[in-house]
């Protein structure tokens, strides 16, 4: 940091007052403010939880969980990090209130909110950004610029993978605090469907590429992880794959979801090179030279000046352009890439996929909200994804408070703990054709040390599910407690079993 301030971001002492609402995933841009001449000066949350984490971070600051109170504050700019469905009405809110505004992902959640916004954004003549940060890491980057010089020819097809299980934020807040109270599901990450939340897959495809989506089609895809309330076409907990045109004719197969193998990979194909990004399968290969087995090696670009200091920060330093961006629009005008229109061609095929799938297929044209004709369309189209009760108990009226708030606690250890086990019920089972027990082992020791404990979760979890059993609850417990394997590991003998299976393993990796 210290270097990085000795090289001044932007030639002006002009600073710019922001509040943050919403202040769990709203504190990851902390870091970069002060360079950025941004000070955060207020903080609105409904978590008392989460006002005291900020309150720490910045005691100076005027925090509240007043909305009004919030937006009355003197300040110049909004961070809009609140529900993920509720975006557009609070970036509304704030664009009223005077503040210039940058919206978490997505944008908005109905075709008639983003009409609104796109409008509200042109009356009131202040700056609108959506924090798209996927697209903004050293490698999409320097893909773009080197896509827009024309390294890879013209734009044919991209498979981009945002697919994350994250069936645990099903029953906590983004820093692991169970749900309050106990017995609720997550405001949205309980029930939002996966095509909602498209943009860290086709963000970077539009960014690198340089083109907009202009027709988009899915197909319904019902198969469900367990531990996810909702089950069908709608719902979270399954896949989400949509096939969208781009402007230049070139097509984008767009997975979103949550299954067994998180994947945030991005392969492209241009008419003269194609790109492949993948961290986990080791990093950025180009294949250069036009033909189908050119040479392919791979690379690492430097990053731009701002890179060192954009890498203290989180998503591979994607948090960091998006708040430089937002800056410098508000202190020099430049436009930053996803402004109101780009979020909005970036949001709708995800609302549309959406539509699409539970059509049973049927294609969607994405209108360009830049033009009044085709916002007209779609200016009285409230339709949204029919949701089970975030505010309801998951437990009968009348089911014991003592025992029904138990949930989400007892769910979220429940998870680990079945991670755990069915690693090791299901590897254990297929070790002798694994080329490296390493893994293996170690989750066997972590079996091991953590045996106790995982014993008292799953018998906790038992007992909730049998206390009020035709619950909703006690079906999300039972589907847990299932892949768990409970009844293997609560057999007698599993533990000696376990011990004597990776001593096994472990005599094997030892004469390797
Ligand atoms: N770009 C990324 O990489 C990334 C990563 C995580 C989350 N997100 C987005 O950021 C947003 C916030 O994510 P999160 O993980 O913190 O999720 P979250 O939905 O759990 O948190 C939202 C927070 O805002 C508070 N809140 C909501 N409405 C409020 C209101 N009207 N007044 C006061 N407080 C309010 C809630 O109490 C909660 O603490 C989400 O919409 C998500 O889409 C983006």
């Amino acid at each position: 940091m210290a270097t990085a301030r000795k090289q001044r971001i932007f030639k002006t002492d002009r600073r710019i007052r922001l509040g943050i609402w919403g202040l769990g995933r709203g504190l990851s841009f902390f870091k970069a403010c002060h360079d950025l001449n941004v000070d955060v000066v207020a903080g609105c949350d409904f978590n008392e939880h989460m006002r005291r984490r900020f309150a720490e971070l910045v005691p100076e600051a005027f925090v509240t969980d007043k909305a009004e109170d919030f937006l009355n504050h003197d300040m110049d700019a909004v961070l809009v990090s609140t529900f993920c469905p509720a975006h557009a009405g609070d970036a509304l809110a704030a664009l009223q209130a005077g503040k210039h505004v940058l919206s978490e992902v997505t944008a908005f959640h109905t075709m008639a909110e983003g009409v609104q916004l796109v409008e509200a954004v042109e009356r009131s003549g202040l700056v609108y950004n959506m924090t798209e940060n996927y697209p903004w890491n050293p490698n999409h980057a320097w893909c773009a610029r080197k896509w827009a010089e024309g390294l890879f020819g013209d734009f044919m097809y991209a498979e981009c993978n945002y697919v994350h299980n994250c069936r645990t934020l099903v029953y906590t807040y983004i820093d692991g605090v169970p749900v309050m109270p106990g017995d609720r599901l997550h405001n949205w990450r309980s029930w939002l469907n996966f095509h909602y939340y498209n943009t860290h897959s086709l963000g970077p495809v539009m960014v690198i590429t340089g083109t907009r989506p202009t027709r988009v089609v899915s197909l319904p895809s019902p198969v469900h992880l367990p531990g996810y309330p909702e089950k069908g076409p709608d719902g979270m907990g399954g896949i989400a794959p949509s096939l969208i045109t781009m402007d230049n004719g070139g097509i984008v197969r767009n997975l979103m979801g949550s299954t067994t193998n998180d994947s945030y990979a991005y392969r492209l194909w241009g008419t003269r090179g194609a790109i492949e990004i993948d961290w986990r399968m080791g990093g950025m290969f180009l294949r250069l030279g036009g033909g189908g087995e050119s040479p392919r090696i791979r690379i690492e670009p430097k990053g731009d000046r701002l890179a060192e200091l954009a890498r203290s920060m989180g998503h591979g330093g994607g948090d960091f352009y998006v708040l430089y961006f937002f800056a410098r629009e508000i202190l020099t005008g430049e436009p930053a890439f996803f402004d109101v229109y780009r979020s909005a061609d970036c949001t709708i095929p995800g609302i549309l996929a959406y539509r699409s799938a539970v059509e049973n297929g049927r294609p969607f044209d994405v209108p360009d909200f830049r033009k009044k004709r085709e916002r007209d369309k779609w200016r009285n189209d409230h339709s949204a994804q029919p949701h089970l009760d975030p505010d309801k108990s998951v437990f009968p009226r009348g089911a014991d408070p003592a025992v029904a708030q138990r949930f989400d606690a007892v769910m979220k250890a429940l998870i680990h703990r079945a991670d755990l086990t069915r690693a090791w019920l299901d590897w254990s089972s297929v070790a002798d054709v694994a080329t490296d027990v390493a893994p293996i082992v170690a989750v066997g020791d972590k079996l091991i040390a953590e045996h106790r404990e995982v014993v008292n979760t799953l018998r906790a979890a038992r007992e909730l599910a049998n206390a009020y059993p035709r619950a909703l609850g006690a079906r999300l417990l039972n589907e847990v407690l299932d892949l768990a394997g409970e009844k293997a590991v609560l057999a007698d003998g599993f533990l000696r079993r376990v011990r004597s299976q990776s001593r096994r393993l472990k005599r094997r990796a030892a004469t390797k």
